[in-house]
């Protein structure tokens, strides 16, 4: 069964390039990054995991750690690294599952065999603190993911974790965002949005982003 938004994700214990990861233990109090690329030596994962790389400050803000899976085994994740170190130009400071007995890939459904019956798909998992899924999309073998839309996600989900609003099409960090539409009572509207609000219509109130 495929997982859905609001479980939480399955816990497991799997050999990696940084050594047995024990997941839940290793994602402490942290947001979590869990994403599947089909096989290493290839040339669309080989830049997806450089440019996770390069996101380390990115992340570590966020409070959030990264960890990559595919179905091959540790001694073909550490040649691998040394290929992504050298072509794109970071240093991979994040585990990389190695599932060749396709433990976790079970767990996530990872493997869509109609499209590949042997490689996990390109599914990624946002999790948070308390260990819930937040976040699934998977993408096409030939199609890289926008890791900057990762990013995006998990500031809308820190910052609506945390306020009574929601983001708008497109929004990246510091711009309007909408109040949810269950807050109608006109002194809660003042109280939780000082700098006050745009009503376009009663159910869409613009107001600017309050953690700024
Ligand atoms: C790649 O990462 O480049 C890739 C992997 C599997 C199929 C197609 C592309």
């Amino acid at each position: 069964m495929s997982i859905q938004l609001g479980d939480i994700a399955p816990d497991f214990q799997q050999d990696s390039s940084e050594g047995l990861i024990n997941f839940h233990q290793w994602l402490g109090d942290s947001w979590g990054v869990l994403f599947s690329h089909p096989a290493d030596f290839t040339p669309v994962c080989t830049t997806e995991l450089g440019f996770t790389a390069k996101l380390k400050d990115e992340f570590a803000a966020r409070n959030v750690k990264a960890i990559a899976l595919s179905v091959d085994p540790v001694a073909s994740h550490h040649e691998w690294i040394k290929d992504i170190n050298e072509t794109q130009h970071t240093i991979v400071n994040f585990p990389i599952l190695a599932d060749d007995d396709r433990k976790v890939s079970e767990l996530y459904n990872l493997i869509h065999p109609n499209a590949d019956d042997t490689l996990t798909v390109r599914s990624l998992f946002i999790i948070d603190p308390n260990k819930k899924v937040r976040l699934t999309i998977t993408y096409p073998a030939s199609t890289g993911r926008n890791f900057h839309e990762i990013l995006r996600v998990i500031d809308s989900l820190q910052l609506t974790d945390n306020y009574k609003v929601a983001t708008p099409a497109n929004w990246v960090d510091g711009e309007d965002v909408v109040i949810v539409p269950s807050i109608q009572d006109q002194a809660e509207l003042q109280e939780r949005f000082p700098k006050g609000y745009r009503a376009v219509k009663p159910y869409l109130r613009l107001t600017p982003q309050p953690n700024r």
